[in-house]
């Protein structure tokens, strides 16, 4: 995973590449480089650490030029450093490429390389397909385009790519198999783009370009082939995106500004979807194909990360509802355990970026045996979203913080809807409990801006335990996914070893750790399963651990068992997750800005993980 950025045009390349890597920057941050071609030469600048650092490496050094390419690395081959950084040249120095991804047989490859006596300067798999494009290149009296087809065909793996030739001055060669690649459309320029945010202040026609295809860009034209040579027509899209988006509108941090902006993409969510007031849900790609969905015998969901605990919380509340058995997978663990998938289960595929590998290929095993696909997406026009059969968008907006916050509780509420659209079609729950429900869907944004406005003592609570070396997270029922979510929260942004357990479970292991030095955030809102937890947390008390609550307002009986508490608004336990998670993402904002961690992007993550 990574980001890459390309411009050919009139324009000045470096300032809009610079610019597009800082905001792809959430992919990778290990590195960056940019290669501009000049007069017929070829000028690459690379630096190991994030982009501003490149920025200060080239402050008075002349980078004039009207194409080039720019990449902001996550290593997967070779570490973070200068010479492993993209782009990468040629052995011949002809050549200059950047890609996202990993070739899978590159040691083979090398082996050829070495034998013909090419030499290496980096430890990456980049650079050694490039040398074999080159190797095509020299040796079949080719064009650049014919060699990058030829190579592809022999390399397995995953690759967004784009190449620059010093031979021809106006060219951007690119292509992309499981990395994606938008490419705008200006006046007399092209923009090339990991996604579609470097590409959104000048132009909003775009063209996602699929698997096995290339596109050769120049300022004036844009020509689309297969891998077998075969022109494609490009479908143009227009982006319906504004500027303000991504950018942090005043807030210090993306994930601050993100976790504030729930109360209102929460609502997109619900918008023209929930109307509490005649007791209906309309979901487009739910409604076009209820039959199957409602009649399938199982439903699948595979995720990874915070998504995957979204699909935990959904399996509750679809068997609770729906009486359909679900299964819960990583998409890692599902595409390579030889899962039983069947013509007519139903997978639902839930990712934010939906560009995560593992749940792309994961996806494209169950469709080859015929599982239908139903995506919960937020990107729009992802990979994710484009392979499934129908699907329902998050609407949470761009997520540019690595740690996921509002797409998650776009994800929950998307999830809540479908169990309950599938729920009164199948007739397995009341009418008084459907409506019921739906109104306190409409709720949640309020509750949401409500514990938003405490956040002052969630930052009190957070800067009391900063210090702390393990965290646990102990929920029950519909809130043990929320507590395995903080867990995941903490480590990713404050570094905090921490662990989520179902509260219950406590006592077959995790209770060993308990002492007068650890934390253990209870998840112990006002539900059926309430009188329980209580009992866990005396459990912890006893044991001179540290609580702190996250309960509902009016709860009495768990101040008195806690060192720290915070209240939220009341709500159905079905919805409870939406909310109680809200406490948790603050808490672990607060604590990794008190120990000076760069939020947005923490350390040996990117917010896309595009390789497996
Ligand atoms: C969330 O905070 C994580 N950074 C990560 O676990 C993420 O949820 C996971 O990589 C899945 O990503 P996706 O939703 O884009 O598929
Ligand atoms: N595999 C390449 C490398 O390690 C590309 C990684 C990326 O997508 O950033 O350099």
């Amino acid at each position: 995973m990574c980001g890459i950025v390309g411009y050919t045009g009139p324009k000045q390349a470096y300032p809009i590449i610079l610019k597009g890597l800082k905001r792809l920057e959430y992919r990778g941050y290990d590195s960056s480089g940019v290669a501009l071609l000049h007069n017929g030469k070829l000028d690459v600048y690379k630096k190991k650490g994030k982009v501003a650092q490149l920025e200060e490496s080239l402050v008075g050094v002349n980078v004039h030029a009207h194409i080039g390419i720019g990449h902001t690395r996550w290593a997967t081959h070779g570490e973070p450093s200068d010479r492993n950084s993209h782009p990468h040249t040629s052995s011949s120095g002809r050549l200059s490429m950047i890609h996202n991804g990993i070739i899978e047989n590159y040691a083979q490859l090398k082996k050829e390389l070495l034998s013909k006596n090419y030499t290496f300067t980096s430890d990456t798999d980049t650079e050694v397909l490039l040398n074999f494009i080159e190797d095509i290149l020299l040796n079949n009296n080719c064009t650049l385009e014919e060699a990058v087809r030829i190579a592809l065909k022999r390399i397995t793996g995953a690759y967004c790519i784009l190449l620059l030739d010093e031979q021809d001055p106006e060219t951007i060669i690119a292509a992309r198999k499981g990395s994606p690649l938008v490419i705008g459309i200006g006046k007399g320029e092209h923009f090339l783009a990991s996604d579609a945010s470097p590409i959104i202040e000048y132009t909003k026609e775009v063209v996602y370009v699929n698997d096995y295809e290339l596109a050769i860009v120049r300022p004036n034209e844009l020509i689309l082939k297969n891998i077998g040579n075969e022109k494609i027509t490009p479908f143009i899209t227009k982006l319906d995106m504004e500027l303000a988006a991504i950018e942090k509108g005043g807030y210090d941090h993306f994930m601050l500004k993100e976790i504030y902006e729930q109360p209102s993409t929460i609502q997109d969510c619900l918008r023209g979807r929930l109307h509490a007031e005649d007791g209906t849900i309309t979901m487009a790609g739910i409604d076009d194909n209820i039959e199957q969905i409602k009649n399938a015998e199982r439903i699948m969901i595979v995720a990874c990360g915070t998504s995957w605990h979204a699909g935990l919380v959904a399996e509750y509340i679809i068997e609770e509802l729906c009486r359909i058995p679900v299964e819960v997978e990583y998409a890692s663990e599902f595409r390579y355990r030889n899962p039983i998938v069947n013509k007519g289960d139903v997978i639902i595929a839930i990712s934010q970026s939906g560009e995560t590998a593992d749940t792309l290929v994961a996806l494209e095993k169950a469709k080859e045996n015929g599982a239908f696909i139903f995506g919960v997406v937020n990107a729009v026009g992802s990979s994710i979203a484009r392979i499934s059969h129908a699907g329902a968008y998050t609407h949470a907006g761009h997520e540019i913080g690595v740690a996921s916050t509002k797409a998650f509780t776009g994800q929950l509420v998307v999830l809540t809807m479908m169990a309950l659209r599938i729920a009164i079609q199948k007739e397995t729950i009341t009418q008084e409990r459907y409506l019921h429900l739906l109104t306190e869907l409409a709720d949640v944004p309020e509750k949401v801006d409500a514990i938003l406005k405490n956040a002052e003592h969630i930052k009190t609570i957070a800067l009391k335990y900063k210090d702390a070396h393990d965290f646990l997270f102990l929920g029950r029922g519909y809130n043990f996914p929320i507590a395995l979510e903080g867990a995941l929260k903490l480590k990713e942004i404050s570094y905090i070893h921490a662990e989520g357990y179902p509260a219950a479970e406590m006592k077959h292991g995790p209770i060993a750790l308990v002492d007068e030095n650890l934390p253990v955030v209870f998840i112990a809102t006002k539900d059926s399963y309430h009188e329980k937890i209580v009992s866990n947390m005396q459990e912890i008390k006893a044991r001179k651990g540290k609580i702190i609550s996250i309960i509902t307002e009016g709860d009495d009986i768990s101040p008195t068992l806690s060192n720290d508490c915070i209240f939220i608004p009341p709500a159905d336990e079905l919805i409870a997750p939406i909310i109680s998670v809200i406490p948790l993402q603050l808490l672990s904002y607060f604590t990794g800005i008190a120990k000076g961690i760069d939020v947005d992007k923490p350390r040996n993550l990117a917010k896309s993980v595009t390789v497996e």
